[in-house]
C-alpha cells in the first residue's frame, strides 16, 4: 500500500521504516528540513537498536523515501498517518497545536478520498477535532475518514514491539477505512481490536497510565520492604507469578521517566477533571515516583553526610537503557540534585553523554569515557540506568579505583550478597544493605 507518515520523530521514523520492511511504500515527513536532508543522506537522528538497518535497506529498495512536503505525501499515499509531538503545556493541558496544524496542512492539499491515522497520543474526543478541522480547511471538499491508531511501542526496543505487537488498535466509523486499515496491518499478524475513535484514544492513556501504576505500586511495595528487611524483587517474583498480575513492569527503581509515562499521566489526571470525573489515584501514582527518587538521596545522604565536595560517579543518564533518549530522566534529576548540593560529579552513560551536554541543570557535570573512568577517585558510585555494560564491569577493578567504595544501585542490577563479599557497601531499592564483609 501506499502510506505516508507525517512528523518522523520516534514513534514516525520507526513507523515508517517498519511499514516498508513489511512491503508498504512510505513517505516520511517533517517540517525540520535539516532532518529530512540528513535522512536523506543516510544519517538517522535518533539512536534505536535496529533502525538503522532497517531505514537503509528500505531506502535502498526504494520503498521508504523523505521530504518536507506534506502535499507530495498527501499526493501519493492512500493512508496519511499523523505522528508529531503532543507536548506538555506547562497547566498540564495536552499541546495539540502541533495537530491542529497539520491537520489544516492536509486538508489544504486533499484533493481526493484519504484516510487520516492519528498516531500520537492524544486526549479522548481529539478525532473529533481533527475531523472538524479538516472539514473546514479542505478546499476542494474531497472525502475523508479519521481513524486512531495508537502506538504502544517501546524506546530500545521499538522495533520488536512494532513488527510482533501484542495488538493493533484500530479505533474508526466508516467501514471502507476499518478495511484498508487492517489490509496495513495484514503482514504483521497481530490481533486486532476494532473499536469507536473515543475508546481508541482512551485505551493509549489507559495504558501508559496502568503501566506507570504498576511500577508506582512496587516502588511503594519497596518503601516498605526497605522498612521491614523484606527483598522486593522475591515480593515481585510471588506476586508476579499470579499470572492476573504478571511479573512485568514490577522493577523497583528511582522512578520512571522518559518522554511518555510522565506527560501521558499528567495528561490524563487533567483530561479526567476536565471531564468532570477526577482519576485521584493517578496522582498518587504521579507522588510516589518523585518520592522514589527523594527517598534515594536520603540514603545517600544519610550514608555520605555531607555531599558538598564529594566525588561521585554516576553510571547512567538516559531514562532507559539502549536509547540515547534524556528526556524527563530520572538520572539528569539526580545529577542536578546532587550538583546543588555541591557534589562532583563525573558521569558516564553508553549513548546518552551527547545529549546530557545540552541541559543547563547539569553544566557542572564531567563526562568520562568509560564506566570505569567515571570511578577513578569517587566516594561513592551511583547506577541510575540499568545498561547492559555496567553488568559486565570488573567490579574489582572499580573497587580499586574507588576511594570509598560504596554503590548506590537505583536499579538493582547486582546482587547484595555477592557485593558485600566484593568489599562494597551497597545499598539498592527495597532490599537490605550490605557492608563489607
Ligand atoms: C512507554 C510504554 O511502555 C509504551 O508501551 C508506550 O508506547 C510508550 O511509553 C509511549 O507512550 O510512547 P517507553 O517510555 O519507551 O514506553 O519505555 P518503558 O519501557 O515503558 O519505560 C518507561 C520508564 O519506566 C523508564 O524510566 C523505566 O526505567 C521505567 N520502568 C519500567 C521501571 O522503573 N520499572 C519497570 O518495571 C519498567
Amino acid at each position: 500500500m501506499d502510506l505516508s507518515i507525517i512528523g518522523s520523530g520516534y514513534v514516525g521514523l520507526v513507523t515508517g521504516a517498519c511499514f516498508a520492511d513489511v512491503g508498504h511504500n512510505v513517505i516520511c515527513v517533517d517540517n525540520d528540513l535539516r532532518k529530512v536532508e540528513a535522512l536523506q543522506a543516510g544519517k538517522v537522528p535518533i539512536f534505536e537498536p535496529g533502525l538503522e538497518e532497517v531505514i537503509h535497506r528500505n531506502v535502498s529498495a526504494h520503498r521508504l523515501s523523505f521530504t518536507g512536503s506534506v502535499q507530495e505525501a498527501v499526493n501519493n499515499s492512500q493512508i496519511v498517518f499523523i505522528a508529531v509531538p503532543t507536548p506538555q503545556q506547562p497547566n498540564g493541558d495536552v499541546d495539540l497545536s502541533f495537530i491542529e496544524k497539520v491537520a489544516r496542512e492536509i486538508a489544504g492539499v486533499l484533493t481526493d478520498y484519504r484516510v487520516i491515522v492519528d498516531k500520537s497520543t492524544v486526549p479522548v474526543k481529539t478525532g473529533e477535532k481533527v475531523a472538524e478541522s479538516i472539514k473546514r480547511y479542505n478546499r476542494h471538499g474531497a472525502k475523508f475518514d479519521v481513524v486512531s491508531n495508537p502506538e504502544f511501542l517501546r524506546e530500545g526496543c521499538a522495533i520488536a514491539d512494532l513488527m510482533h505487537p501484542d495488538r493493533i488498535v484500530i479505533g474508526a466509523q466508516s467501514e471502507h477505512a476499518i478495511d484498508l486499515m487492517k489490509k496495513v496491518y495484514e503482514p504483521f499478524m497481530a490481533p486486532i481490536l476494532v473499536t469507536d475513535i473515543n475508546s481508541a484514544e482512551l485505551i493509549k492513556h489507559a495504558a501508559n497510565s496502568f503501566l506507570a501504576l504498576k511500577i508506582s505500586y512496587i516502588n511503594a511495595v519497596s518503601a516498605i520492604c526497605e522498612a521491614s528487611g523484606a527483598n522486593v524483587e522475591k515480593v515481585a517474583d510471588g506476586i508476579g507469578m499470579d499470572r492476573r498480575i504478571g511479573r512485568n513492569f514490577l522493577n523497583a527503581g528511582i522512578g520512571y521517566g522518559g518522554s511518555c509515562f510522565p506527560k501521558d499521566i499528567a495528561a490524563f489526571i487533567t483530561i479526567s477533571e476536565q471531564l468532570g470525573v477526577p482519576f485521584n489515584l493517578l496522582k498518587e501514582v504521579q507522588q510516589i515516583n518523585g518520592a522514589q527518587k527523594e527517598r534515594f538521596l536520603k540514603t545517600i545522604r544519610e550514608t555520605l553526610w555531607v555531599l558538598r565536595e564529594k566525588k561521585i560517579a554516576v553510571w547512567g543518564l538516559t531514562f532507559k537503557p539502549d536509547t540515547d533518549d534524556i528526556r524527563s530522566s530520572v538520572a539528569i534529576d539526580l545529577v542536578a540534585d546532587m550538583l546543588r548540593e555541591g557534589a562532583q560529579v563525573t558521569a558516564y552513560d553508553p549513548k546518552g553523554m551527547e545529549k546530557a551536554r545540552e541541559v543547563k541543570a547539569i553544566a557542572g557535570v564531567k563526562f568520562a569515557s568509560s564506566a570505569i573512568e567515571a570511578t577513578e577517585g569517587a566516594e561513592a558510585l551511583i547506577i541510575a540506568t540499568e545498561w547492559t555494560e555496567f553488568a559486565n564491569v570488573d567490579l574489582s577493578v572499580i573497587k580499586e579505583k574507588m576511594t570509598t567504595p560504596i554503590i548506590f544501585d537505583g536499579r538493582n542490577m547486582f546482587n547484595p550478597e555477592t557485593m558485600g563479599q566484593l568489599g562494597f557497601r551497597y545499598h539498592s531499592i527495597g532490599r537490605s544493605s550490605v557492608t563489607p564483609r
